[in-house]
């Protein structure tokens, strides 16, 4: 974890027990269960703080991408502290709307928004919608001349940046990937929109993948786009106000995110030197991944062929990263603030080999009953999680210094059939 500003104010023991903020996890597993989200608001807020600070005096906006944690209660917090927000669907606009955000603080993006999506988001008035293809944008055009409005678009660009993070599925800017335009390509897409009287390009946009803890990748990104504004603007096509640099900020690869941030802020400066132009980022895990764990109780442990098992009551439904991506997350136990010295494989109940929070990992002498906390849970857990197995999604639970409140109840086995349609109605033609 990061020193100094970014030291995650979240969690601490006190006489061995883990506490979030001034709340003891093990009264929240009492009293609402297990497995089950848990969130540290000032954590949240820390993190938000430390970027801005490192930011003060760039012209930035943050637009907080949902995808990583969509509850709303989190949405709403982070709408309190001024940040705008990166959607990318119909669904995250809609909790969006509904968290308090308008459509004025969103940029949209996505490799294949659907027409019902964007003509959602041009009602919406969205401030920006990043297309990622000519096929988007000719359907963005027949949108917007139907509904006689002019859009605001950025073209996301594919930069074919290689950047190097954890599995290669979180790198998103070579070419040949699915996502953005070839930068190659970029001024004859943009000469096109010149015929396309109801969109109006502003802005150019990338994003490089996620957990980056070189800044080198995030400064050459920045040249790019400055060049193509430059570009574009010499030749007379559009004025270019907003450059959009994504997400991706991992943690600094020396752990030391204080130094990280700033040489960041060193990257974004080329495009502040720019007169006139926004500069937007989309951080989300690096918001809110910290903030969270996820609180589960060991169900049973065995041993097989040599190595300890260690079944907990959470999996891989609920939590998928370790499964999809091998991450590596720390486990701790709640009440058990002894040296690790089980050495054992942390696995779901799920009916899958690659149902596992951890393999291998030395961690406290727990037994049946034992709480434990998976961390750095924040980002992409809740959100990514699913029903298999016919598992209910976990509760979630936001902590603010003293108090914690449900944000999300524990779906029920009703929850899981509502919309199923067991007597099916057939239509004939
Ligand atoms: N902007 C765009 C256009 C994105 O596609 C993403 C993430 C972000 C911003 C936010 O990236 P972040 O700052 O959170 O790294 N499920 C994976 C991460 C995939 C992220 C996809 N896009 C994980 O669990 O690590």
């Amino acid at each position: 974890m990061g020193q100094g500003v970014l030291e995650a104010p979240g969690y601490s023991r006190r006489d061995g027990v883990l506490w979030c903020e001034g709340v003891n996890l093990g009264v929240i597993a009492e009293r609402m269960g297990t497995p089950t989200y848990v969130y540290s608001a000032a954590t949240i807020c820390n993190r938000l703080e430390s970027l801005t600070q490192a930011l003060a005096g760039l012209p930035v906006h943050i637009h907080y991408s949902v995808k990583a944690n969509s509850s709303r209660a989190i949405l709403a917090l982070l709408k309190s502290r001024g940040v705008g927000v990166d959607i990318v669907s119909a669904g995250e606009l809609h909790r969006a709307l509904t968290a308090g955000f308008a459509g004025s603080d969103m940029v949209f993006s996505g490799v294949g928004k659907t027409a019902v999506e964007l003509e959602r988001a041009v009602r919406a008035g969205v401030k920006s919608i990043n297309v990622e293809s000519e096929g988007e944008i000719a359907s963005l055009q027949e949108i917007a001349a139907d509904l006689r409005v002019v859009v605001s678009v950025a073209l996301r660009v594919n930069p074919d940046i290689a950047v190097d993070t954890p599995h290669k599925y979180t790198r998103t800017a070579e070419l040949g990937m699915k996502f953005g335009i070839p930068h190659d390509s970029v001024m004859r897409v943009a000469r096109g929109m010149t015929e396309m009287p109801n969109l109006k390009l502003t802005g150019i946009a990338t994003h490089l993948g996620s957990q980056i803890d070189a800044v080198a990748p995030y400064a050459r990104a920045a040249h790019l786009l400055v060049r193509l504004k430059r570009e574009i603007e010499g030749a007379g096509i559009a004025t270019i106000s907003t450059l959009d640099l994504g997400g991706g900020l991992g943690l600094g690869a020396s752990g030391d995110s204080g130094a990280y941030l700033q040489a960041y802020a060193e990257a974004l400066r080329v495009i502040a030197e720019e007169p006139g132009t926004e500069i937007l980022i989309e951080p989300g895990r690096f918001i809110v991944a910290e903030a969270g764990v996820l609180l589960t109780r060991v169900l049973y442990r065995k041993s097989s062929g040599g190595t300890e098992i260690v079944v907990t009551d959470a999996g891989m439904n609920d939590f998928i990263r370790p499964s999809l991506y091998e991450s590596l997350h720390a486990i701790e136990s709640v009440d058990i603030a002894d040296e690790p010295k089980l050495l054992a494989n942390v696995v779901g109940p799920v009916c899958e080999s690659g149902d596992f929070f951890a393999t291998g990992r030395l961690i406290p002498e727990v037994g049946p009953g034992s709480l434990l906390v998976v961390r750095t849970a924040g980002a992409y857990g809740y959100s990514m999680a699913s029903n298999y197995n016919s598992r209910p999604r976990p509760a979630e639970v936001l902590v603010d210094g003293d108090r914690f409140a449900l944000i999300t109840e524990r779906e029920s086995d009703a929850d899981l059939t509502r919309r199923e349609i067991s007597a099916p109605h057939w239509s004939e033609d």
